[in-house]
């Protein structure tokens, strides 16, 4: 029986949280939008970069610490926002504030997370992001920013890549949805999972706090897929998002730029941040590996606006190669929820101390005391 501390990378929460779940939820996590090609390439795209370590410079102390869109962070990676963490562990998003909030982190809250936004924000001192989806109702989105603003949210991050909702072909085989619609197979997973489903009927009722206040979500009334068709609004546009940064008047973050011009954009309507992202692979599959595109966005408003990224990030010495590029801090998905579904939050410190440990200890072997001194120059691509 594999356990915790024999947990040393990605790869072994992986096997532990495939351990620990019935199937369908498993494939959820693992899953990406057609041939899952992008979601290979994220982290395929950081081996075609090679690092040039620097010698003799005095590394005894290494400094982590930054600012990104006005916020002080001990780490350069956060916790990137992920949908219906209580089905995962049934400590959910509590247990991954928590883990953020020890390493001095941000962490993201989904607008389809499973603990309430304010909770979570009187819970912990550490920044938090809510991850907004836009919806047709404008009365929805203004009631939704005032709730969030009233709860003393630091970062709005827009996510902008989810207009139509991704091919998960696992999903569809596996029957996974909210509600659950399983197949006979699917079921057949859960059954044979009886310890997750002890721990989830035994806990607080699953719902989606962020939307409960606003849309009856309760019972079959609603599921997830119609969510997304019926009440989030494909024909948001510039001027809308314009207008809701104007509202929000604070840090504004969209997250899923792609292309240097809707970077250059963004800049321009009054946002402080963008997140190159392509989703984890979840949408729109072929598109380019977020690493691949760091660059460019980089030259084109790195002086502008905070550059972030995420995608397929396993290893301290991805986050640390993204750092040299120019990003202000690096997003991490699976990377904390495998752990996170393998063993609460005790599971996700783990992770997010080996992360840590991993950026240390290459930051040493660069010859690098501080992010700062982290550049181009560095780096070579094959
Ligand atoms: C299971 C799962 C659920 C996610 N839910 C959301 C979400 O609700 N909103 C959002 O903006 N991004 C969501 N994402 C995308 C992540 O925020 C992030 O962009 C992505 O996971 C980064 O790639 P990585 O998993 O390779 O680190 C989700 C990703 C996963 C794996």
């Amino acid at each position: 029986m594999m356990r915790l501390s024999q947990c040393h990378n990605f790869h072994d929460f992986r096997r532990l949280a495939r351990r620990r779940l019935p199937s369908p939820i498993f494939y959820y996590i693992v899953g990406a939008a057609d041939d899952e090609a992008t979601h290979r390439r994220n982290s395929a795209s950081f081996e075609h970069c090679d690092l040039v370590p620097s010698i003799l410079r005095g590394v005894e102390n290494v400094d982590l610490s930054g600012t990104v869109m006005g916020q002080k962070r001990v780490v350069p990676f956060y916790c990137s926002p992920t949908a219906l963490q209580r089905l995962f562990h049934h400590e959910g998003e509590r247990a991954v504030a928590g883990a953020a909030s020890k390493f001095g982190t941000l962490f993201g809250v989904s607008s389809l997370g499973t603990v309430a936004l304010e909770e979570l924000r009187t819970a912990h001192p550490t920044p938090q992001v809510y991850q907004f989806y836009f919806h047709k109702d404008r009365g929805l989105n203004r009631a939704m920013l005032q709730k969030a603003k009233e709860a003393g949210v630091e970062v709005m991050m827009l996510t902008v890549d989810s207009i139509t909702g991704g091919n998960r072909e696992r999903d569809l085989r596996t029957g996974f949805s909210i509600p659950f619609r399983l197949t006979l197979g699917g079921m057949l997973q859960f059954a044979i999972k009886p310890m997750w489903a002890i721990n989830y009927l035994t806990h607080e009722r699953f719902k989606l706090p962020q939307l409960d206040a606003h849309i009856d979500m309760s019972g079959a009334a609603l599921s997830i897929g119609r969510y997304f068709t019926e009440m989030l609004d494909p024909s948001m546009n510039w001027d809308d998002v314009s207008e809701m940064v104007q509202l929000w008047g604070g840090q504004f973050c969209l997250k899923g730029v792609m292309a240097a011009a809707d970077a250059w954009r963004a800049a321009d309507i009054g946002c402080t941040g963008i997140v190159v992202s392509n989703h984890g692979g979840r949408q729109l599959d072929g598109s380019r590996a977020s690493f691949d595109q760091l660059a460019e966005i980089v030259d084109c408003v790195g002086d502008r606006i905070d550059v972030l990224m995420d995608g397929g990030i396993q290893r301290g010495s991805h986050v640390l190669k993204a750092l040299s590029l120019g990003a202000k801090a690096v997003g991490i998905g699976r990377y904390y929820l495998y752990p996170l579904a393998a063993a609460g939050q005790p599971g996700v410190e783990r992770a997010l101390g080996l992360l840590r440990a991993e950026i240390e200890r290459d930051m040493k072997l660069m010859g690098c005391k501080a992010i700062s001194q982290l550049s181009r120059d560095n780096l070579r691509f094959r």
